[in-house]
């Protein structure tokens, strides 16, 4: 195991009898992060302390962060600060102008942020959600691909992640991308349960627009995001209208000289009060953690969990997808309909391992701080759960 996953645990508050699991429901924030975040707060106990560089410099260095993360360095101007996904989806969607009678694509069971926004904006056009059924066989491609070919020019918008968040299932962007250029329609990608975890390269994928939450794979706090736009996507209107993102917002003292200009690129649709004192030097100290593993080191390792994971639930006698089906970091184990699924976590914490169940399937997330040892204490607590033998 390479140096800085043999010690990134000991960057977490994570005790010994503590097998987490659990990173796509929430990361644990670590340590240097939560340092930051109590200093971000004392700060604003001495306001005088506090200069008018402080409103963009750390915020500029998250949005560094995020760029590099995405596979785009330097590309500061593409990044807005969100409070969420959410956030991100409802500005995206406020910017993009669908046909009469288009439709928007979601995959069955797509995270809610992920599809109210745009089931508004076709249905404002008089169009509607087109859902893409889960597939059988696991091939969510195969899916989205039949679709978009059968649907052609009436598709507008397409919503997908690189992994499905219930259970890790892949979808292999650069082919949906191809497949929604070539209709004409615009993609917009939530990395939300992916990124920090496995490399991420906008230039490959060619989204519109890319969402994301810190406090998942980041190991950031809650209500920090981004939203990544393309190029030419970056002159549209933002949803709130805050000085901090029009262009004269370095000069506290004329905040008042209205002007229409904004500042560069994609922080026009910056939330209002970005610059927030505790929570910005938090997200960053997570994400800086997360991003010096670096995402292609921190793949492999969760792949080697999540796999020692899928074969101790094989020995149980439960299902999971092969693995060129899902995400080396986020794995689904299907339960067969005898389980109480809802008992299960709780019977798991229990034995100390947190995991989430979400439909029919035991939700895993390997992230760096995790270790094989972790997949052996999960399928030991399964199969005493369960009372079954491996
Ligand atoms: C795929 C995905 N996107 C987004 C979110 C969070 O969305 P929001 O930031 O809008 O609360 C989650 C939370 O579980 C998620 O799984």
């Amino acid at each position: 195991m390479p140096d800085a996953f043999a010690r990134a645990r000991q960057e977490f508050d994570l005790p010994p009898d503590v097998t987490y699991l659990n990173t796509a429901f929430m990361g644990p924030l670590p340590k240097p992060a939560v340092e930051a975040g109590w200093m971000g707060l004392a700060r604003k106990s001495r306001p005088w302390t506090v200069a008018a560089d402080d409103f963009t410099v750390p915020v500029d260095q998250l949005r560094a962060t995020f760029a590099e993360l995405l596979g785009a360095p330097g590309d500061l101007d593409g990044i807005a600060i969100t409070p969420s996904v959410s956030y991100g989806v409802s500005t995206a969607a406020a910017n993009l102008h669908l046909r009469p009678g288009q439709l928007a694509v979601v995959l069955e069971k797509q995270f809610p942020s992920d599809v109210y926004a745009w089931e508004r904006l076709a249905l404002r056009h008089g169009g509607a959600l087109h859902t893409v059924a889960a597939p059988a066989d696991g091939d969510w491609t195969a899916a989205l691909l039949a679709d978009l070919d059968r649907l052609g020019d009436r598709v507008g918008v397409v919503s997908a992640p690189p992994c499905h968040w219930i259970d890790g299932a892949r979808i292999d962007l650069e082919a949906v991308s191809a497949a929604t250029h070539a209709v004409g329609a615009a993609l917009a990608v939530d990395v939300c349960q992916s990124l920090g975890a496995e490399p991420f390269d906008v230039a490959a994928v060619r989204p519109d627009f890319v969402f994301g939450a810190t406090y998942k794979w980041l190991c950031g706090p809650y209500s920090v995001g981004f939203l990544w736009a393309a190029p030419d996507r970056r002159h549209g209107e933002p949803i709130e209208h805050g000085w901090t993102s029009r262009a004269n917002s370095h000069c506290l003292a004329c905040l008042a000289d209205y002007t229409p200009d904004y500042q560069p690129g994609a922080r026009r649709y910056d939330v209002g009060e970005v610059a927030n004192f505790a929570l910005v030097p938090a997200a960053l100290a997570g994400a800086e953690l997360v991003a010096s593993w670096g995402p292609a080191a921190t793949a492999r390792h969760a792949a080697a969990i999540t796999a020692a994971v899928a074969a101790g639930a094989e020995r149980l006698g439960l299902r999971v997808a092969p693995e060129h089906l899902r995400a080396a970091h986020l794995l689904g184990i299907r339960l067969d309909p005898s389980v109480d699924a809802e008992a299960l976590a709780p019977a798991l914490a229990d034995q100390g391992v947190h995991v989430s169940v979400r439909g029919d399937a035991v939700r895993v997330s390997a992230h760096g701080f995790n270790t094989v040892d972790d997949a052996g204490r999960l399928v030991e607590a399964l199969s005493v759960a369960l009372g079954r033998s491996a």
